[in-house]
């Protein structure tokens, strides 16, 4: 009988192929309970350290009456529209509360997260109003047309839901960074060049402190979708970022000349999201080639596990599994000594379980 032996080509397809790391051995409930787990922990973390360093009021900590009353109509129209935005956080927070409902930590999070969202939306109020740009019952009027309009979520599944926030907080937080840049009396742009403005410096730099914050946590989430679930996750971010746009904008009485002015004034805009947003929260998320990554993804990358159940395989061109693994230690490692210092550890601690994927 010839025996028939493979073209070279094939050989070196296959090789190319294979993971580089064995697949993992967790079930899917054990991933998701790490999770869960992981969430829980690092949601106490965060009110502690929230309560800690972050207890701010809209009212009493800023001197109001120190505002400028001759802001330019072009930062009027910024701080209008990210009212308008922030005004939507008892939607932000319904939706997403209801969509995690089955986790506790991450629907726990969510309330105390929109309760911070909700203290953003009465400073900028108060900043509207102090800013004497428009009269209260121009305002009032206002209130009311975006109180008629309702936010939708993006997306209806918690994993892309999780990719979503990570993106939109850093594109929050890097808006707030540059209002108080041009508050600084740092921007040259049209309109803004004469901005400074000490008081809103304070106000813009307080909510960037909390979007940071909140950042970190959605990204920390992130990092535990990623490294216990790679491909799925990696697939909702790769849509996720397709289709990113700011919340709420179709809901303002006039979003598009908000964008412009946003844009036009360097604050936010399609530059922005690739180079201070994107690069940015990928490289954290452990991303190093979108463009790779995009079109990797559309290659199958599951392995059979023993029992027949597709198993993750962590080799996808553009993403280094190690780096995620490193964050999550590091996670682990600061929620022990949380837990230990409260005494938690003693009782039920939160510990990291590697994923097996890694093959370290
Ligand atoms: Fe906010
Ligand atoms: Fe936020």
């Amino acid at each position: 009988m010839p025996i028939t032996k493979p073209e070279e080509s094939i050989i070196k397809e296959i090789e190319e192929q294979r993971p580089s790391y064995p697949v993992g051995i967790l079930s899917r409930q054990e991933r998701d309970l790490l999770i869960e787990r992981g969430a829980r922990s690092l949601y106490r973390w965060y009110t502690t350290r929230s309560q800690k360093t972050r207890s701010w009021h809209p009212d009493h900590s800023f001197n109001w009456r120190a505002l400028r009353t001759d802001h330019s109509p072009e930062v009027n129209t910024v701080i209008e529209g990210v009212y308008g935005i922030e005004n939507y956080a008892p939607d932000y927070t319904t939706r997403a509360t209801h969509m995690l409902r089955k986790s506790y930590g991450r629907a726990n999070f969510q309330l105390r997260w929109g309760a911070e969202e909700e203290k953003h939306s009465d400073l900028w109020l108060n900043c509207m109003l102090f800013m004497r740009f428009r009269t209260p019952e121009w305002i009032e009027d206002y209130m009311h047309y975006l109180r008629n309009g309702e936010w939708q979520a993006p997306w209806e599944d918690p994993l892309h839901l999780s990719m979503y926030v990570v993106i939109q907080e850093r594109a929050t937080q890097l808006t707030y960074l540059n209002i108080a840049l041009f508050a600084r009396g740092e921007s040259d742009k049209p309109g803004f060049e004469g901005a400074a403005d000490p008081e809103l410096v304070k106000i813009a730099q307080t909510i960037a402190i909390d979007e940071a914050a909140h950042y970190n946590f959605f990204l920390e989430i992130a990092r535990l979708y990623l490294y216990y679930f790679p491909a799925q996750t990696l697939d909702a971010l790769v849509d996720t970022i397709k289709h990113f746009a700011m919340p709420a904008l179709h809901l303002l009485p006039d979003g598009d000349k908000f964008m412009e002015t946003m844009y036009r004034g360097g604050i936010y805009g399609g530059r922005e999201y690739v180079t201070d947003v994107l690069k940015i929260a990928l490289k954290h998320l452990g991303v190093n080639d979108r463009r790779a990554l995009e079109r990797g993804i559309k290659r199958s990358r599951q392995a059979p596990g023993p029992d027949g159940e597709m198993r993750e395989t962590t080799f996808f061109d553009g993403f280094e599994y190690d780096v995620v693994e490193t964050s999550v230690k590091r996670l682990y490692g600061r929620l022990k000594e949380y837990e230990e210092e409260v005494g938690l550890a003693d009782i039920i601690p939160t510990q990291f379980v590697p994923s097996g994927l890694s093959g370290s």
